[in-house]
């Protein structure tokens, strides 16, 4: 059966935990996709000993983008510069691109976009917003036909964490921000964590398609966590409140006299909320999204934000949608997989 080809770009906690996901879940990958998935180029500086040593290399990132070799190019490298290039090269050709690079999707995304669009390839990124929360998904498919009036989240894994084991232990800012990024939670730069510009980028994305808007990364209000002490966290449980950094994008309309003017509001800042609302409750590396639109009214997603297995599930999820677009398996290897789906272990009577 013809197997699905895929380059990793990066070896840090992302790229980790898709190899571990690949190597945990073989057997089920294949058994859902009727495919086999195999790594055939990683693209790194890194070593592992369960990767054989001849598909890895790092001195030219572009050509695995575009070998012959490789159906779905995952780019888990981050940053803006590097990973743009890649992205676009891999597209014009003819990859398929899987990416957890919000940063680099927020702010030049529209661009990206199109150009996968004009080359009639796909760029999925699930796991740029809320970790393994299906959000992306959601908002695509769930809720296609609604009209989201507003969404309100925890979309910061790293910042829940530090809010969380303040409150809970009364552990100091800089610690617990020290251990976030030992579990793999953090940026790369964690200022992007603290200051909000991690969960501006999510909100940004989140809002271009639920409201169908462009991406406008520069439009969001982004105020962090940085400026919260223990006092201000232990105030706020005296008075029956509890400090959460939320994203906000809001549908206004001209009667909501807001400067006057219709659109959507985005914004990130920390919030003051009842602890007896649900967002409130949401503790450590969990995120989750509140959205309410017509005429399903309210739903809640929620799970883990961030961290190697979350967010490997989410890339994952986008190479298994992938799989699909890359069309049927031929007639042989169709029946070859319809043998191996195995019966029912429990026959209901
Ligand atoms: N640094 C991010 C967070 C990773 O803490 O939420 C997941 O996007």
């Amino acid at each position: 059966s013809k197997s699905i080809k895929l380059a990793i770009l990066g070896l840090g906690t992302v790229g980790t935990g898709v190899v571990n996901l690949i190597n945990d879940n073989l057997a089920e990958l294949k058994r859902r996709s009727g495919r086999d998935i195999i790594i055939t180029e990683v693209g790194t500086r890194r070593q592992r000993d369960d990767i054989d040593p001849s598909i890895v290399q790092n001195d030219d990132l572009m050509a695995i983008a575009a070998s012959d070799n490789v159906d779905i190019v995952i780019e888990v490298i981050g940053g803006t510069t590097l990973a743009k290039d890649i992205i676009m090269h891999a597209i014009k050709n003819g990859k398929h691109v899987v990416t957890a690079n919000k940063a680099l999707l927020a702010e030049h995304g529209n661009e990206i976009f199109a150009l996968a669009e004009a080359n009639h390839m796909h760029v999925a990124y699930e796991a740029a917003v809320a970790g393994g929360i299906p959000i992306i998904k959601v908002m695509r498919e769930a809720l296609a036909a609604n009209k989201i009036d507003w969404l309100a989240g925890i979309i910061n894994g790293t910042g829940n964490f530090i809010m969380t084991e303040m409150r809970d232990k009364g552990r100091p800012f800089k610690d617990v921000l020290a251990e976030a990024q030992e579990l793999g939670y953090a940026e790369a730069d964690p200022t992007f964590d603290v200051e909000g510009i991690d969960a501006a980028h999510k909100l940004a994305l989140l809002a271009s398609i639920a409201f169908g808007i462009p991406l406008q990364f520069d439009k969001v209000y982004c105020e962090g966590i940085t400026g919260i002490t223990l006092q201000d966290v232990n105030y706020a449980e005296e008075l029956g409140y509890r400090i959460k950094h939320l994203g906000f994008a809001v549908r206004r309309s001209s009667e909501d006299g807001l400067q006057g003017s219709a659109g959507i509001e985005l914004r990130v800042h920390p919030t003051l909320i009842p602890q007896d609302a649900l967002l409130a409750n949401v503790n450590g590396v969990k995120n989750a999204v509140l959205v309410n639109s017509h005429p399903l009214g309210q739903t809640l997603y929620c799970g883990d934000g961030a961290g190697a297995g979350a967010t490997a599930s989410a890339v994952m999820a986008d190479v298994m949608d992938l799989v699909r677009v890359l069309g049927p398996n031929d007639r042989s290897s169709h029946s070859e997989h319809s043998n191996h789906v195995p019966h029912l272990a429990f026959m209901p009577e």
